[in-house]
């Protein structure tokens, strides 16, 4: 997922809302040219593998990992998804594949030189 740039923003806020703080805010950003410092809300730890694309084609909704988000007036975490338990949770619930490789494979491959971690020996690693 990525959120528009300010120029997008304000091809509506030039004139929408334009006296609120937020907005002027916004205006700043977008006058100097800098992004909006947007602070991370949801964030799944590099050592798991993450694509919107496979959940999105697979018809998951974007409340069911995010809430009602329309209904917030500040975007807030609601739900448990960046954790390894909320994703297998899920994929249990879905019949979508739990192997340990689904999340964890691009780290896998870094390690393949050497022998594999203590907490991986005896795991089933297939999908
Ligand atoms: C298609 C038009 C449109 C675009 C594009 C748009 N907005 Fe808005 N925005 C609105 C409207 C309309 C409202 C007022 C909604 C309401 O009051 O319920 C709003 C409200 C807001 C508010 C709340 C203002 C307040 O009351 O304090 C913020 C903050 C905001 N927008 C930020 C953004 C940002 C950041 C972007 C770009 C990533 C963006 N908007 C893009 C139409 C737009
Ligand atoms: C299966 C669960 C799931 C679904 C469905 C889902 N998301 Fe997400 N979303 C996540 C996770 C997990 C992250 C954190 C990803 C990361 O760290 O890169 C995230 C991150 C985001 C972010 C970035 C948040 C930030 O603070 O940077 C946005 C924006 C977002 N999602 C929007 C959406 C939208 C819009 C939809 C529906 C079209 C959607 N998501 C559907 C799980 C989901
Ligand atoms: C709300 C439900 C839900 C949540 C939460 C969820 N997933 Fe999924 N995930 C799915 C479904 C459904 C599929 C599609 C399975 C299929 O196509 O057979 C999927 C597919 C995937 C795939 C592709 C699997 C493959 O090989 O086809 C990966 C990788 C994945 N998820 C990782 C994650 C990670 C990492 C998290 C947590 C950060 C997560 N998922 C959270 C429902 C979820
Ligand atoms: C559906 C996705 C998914 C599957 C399947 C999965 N994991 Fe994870 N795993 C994650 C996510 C996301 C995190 C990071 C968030 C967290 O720590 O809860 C994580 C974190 C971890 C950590 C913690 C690492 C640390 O340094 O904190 C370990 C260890 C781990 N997984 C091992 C496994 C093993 C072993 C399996 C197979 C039995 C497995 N995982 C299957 C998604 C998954």
């Amino acid at each position: 997922m990525t959120i528009a740039d300010t120029a997008k923003c304000m091809v509506c806020h030039a004139t929408t809302e334009k006296d609120q703080p937020s907005i002027q805010k916004l205006k700043k950003f977008d006058d100097s040219k800098q992004p909006v410092p947007w602070v991370q809300v949801y964030s799944v730890p590099a050592l798991a593998f993450w694509s919107h694309q496979t959940h999105l084609e697979a018809k998951v909704e974007c409340a069911e990992c995010h809430g009602d988000v329309a209904q917030m007036e500040t975007m807030r975490k609601v739900t448990d998804v960046t954790t390894m338990a909320g994703c297998v949770a899920c994929h249990t619930a879905k019949d979508a594949p739990t192997g340990c490789l689904v999340c964890h494979e691009l780290q896998l491959s870094r390690l393949s030189s050497g022998p594999l971690p203590a907490w991986l020996r005896g795991q089933s690693l297939g999908k």
